[in-house]
């Protein structure tokens, strides 16, 4: 693409990026030329720009997460995240098992802060799995492990593939669910199409779209699951990856707990006739928009996540759906007020204000709390859960 396409004041990415994005978008153009209806559906172009080998968002050498890259998210925004989340998990490894399995472990610090905060609560896993499909973020992730002791760091291990043999445990997804390519269709009076990407004028990528095929039936499966049609040219997602996904969550979970969290709504939410452009988000350097063309390979592209999808696949599967509620219910009843107080007992005052300000983020409604759910799946563990004590909003799935 031309740099100038950028939106004025967005900062250009450096040479070596562009010209990777370029040999990517060269690739797509290719694809979409050699294709039979010179269109892919979208959940291609979504595969091809986060997973590329060397080239995809994910795949590639790009900074991503945190002050230099893209996004940030709760991990990276305060140590308190992995300090609360410890609680259940502490409960689930005492009575269910002594394994967690982290899938998408970004630049590994929920790892690393889980693994401090168990060790003080005398919970150690006998095991961290850490399944992470980028060479490049498994390089990252194992830079940031350093800082363990050795008797921590000893009991992490990588995954490339979802482990052959069912743990017991803990499984964590934290922003994951959000990065599975998702297909995009729009309503029409009487079908549904199918959107996708093709070629415009100069060979610039476009919105393009086609007969849905099997995905009308989707969509009106959808539709009778919500009990109203969607209105003519109303336009989202359909998360066809997501029941295989939680089924290889629960294909790993033998005994134990899976908490999933990430930007979503439950379906009738999701398919609000007011969000008629669907849910799609792309992140480049801190701009949070909605244009999956701009920079292949160099921006993350997402989709917000249908939980009452996740919770029907998980109950498909044998899962028990224990607990759903917003982030900031979640961290408010598993105690991030009183383990505030603790550290910032323990702390100097730059830090203790530091520490409240990231409580906030994680926490307030116009910014991580409300946006982002807490989904909790159980299978053969009944311990209860504190994160779903205060709120439990299971009935809105
Ligand atoms: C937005 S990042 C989140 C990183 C991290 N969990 C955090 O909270 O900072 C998405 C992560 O999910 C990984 N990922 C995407 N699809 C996956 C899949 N099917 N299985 C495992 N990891 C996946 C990506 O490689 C990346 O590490």
């Amino acid at each position: 693409m031309n740099p100038t396409d950028l939106p004025r004041g967005w900062p250009l990415p450096d040479e070596a990026a562009q010209a990777a994005s370029d040999r990517l978008a060269r690739l797509l153009r290719e694809r979409i030329a050699d294709s039979a209806e010179r269109w892919i559906p979208f959940d291609a172009w979504m595969e091809a720009v986060l997973y590329t080998p060397g080239l995809g968002y994910y795949s590639g050498g790009a900074a991503k997460f945190g002050e230099a890259g893209d996004f940030v998210t709760a991990p990276a925004v305060s140590p308190l995240f992995a300090w609360t989340l410890a609680r259940d998990v502490a409960r689930v490894l005492q009575s269910c098992g002594d394994t967690i399995l982290e899938f998408g472990p970004g630049d590994g610090r929920l790892c690393v802060e889980l693994l401090f905060e168990l060790d003080r609560l005398g919970q150690l896993p006998e095991r961290y799995l850490l399944l992470e499909r980028s060479g490049s973020l498994r390089a990252r992730q194992a830079e940031a492990l350093g800082v363990l002791p050795e008797a921590l760091r000893s009991r992490v291990h990588w995954l490339e593939t979802p482990p052959k043999d069912p743990l017991s445990g803990v499984i964590l997804a934290n922003e994951v669910a959000d990065a599975l390519p998702v297909r995009r269709f729009r309503r029409t009076q009487d079908s549904a199409l199918e959107l996708g990407v093709a070629l415009g004028e100069h060979d610039r990528f476009r919105w393009a779209a086609r007969p849905a095929g099997d995905l009308e039936e989707r969509v009106e499966a959808l539709e009778a699951s919500l009990g109203r049609r969607l209105a003519p040219g109303y336009e989202s997602e359909y998360h066809q990856q997501l029941p295989g996904w939680i089924g290889v969550l629960s294909d790993s979970l033998a005994r134990g707990v899976c908490l999933v969290i990430d930007y979503g709504y439950p379906r009738d939410e999701y398919y609000h006739p007011q969000r008629h452009r669907g849910t799609l988000m792309c992140h480049y350097r801190h701009r949070a928009h909605d244009d999956p063309f701009l920079l292949p390979g160099l921006q993350d592209v997402t989709a917000f996540v249908d939980f009452t999808a996740m919770a029907e696949a998980a109950l498909e599967v044998g899962l028990g759906v224990v607990g759903y509620t917003a982030q900031a219910h979640y961290l408010m009843g598993a105690g991030i007020t009183g383990i505030l107080q603790e550290r910032m007992h323990d702390a100097g005052a730059e830090l203790s204000l530091r520490l409240s300000q990231q409580a906030k983020t994680l926490m307030l409604p116009g910014e991580m709390g409300e946006r982002f759910q807490v989904l909790g799946l159980a299978r053969g563990c009944d311990v209860t859960l504190s994160g779903f004590s205060a709120y439990n909003r299971l009935e809105r799935l």
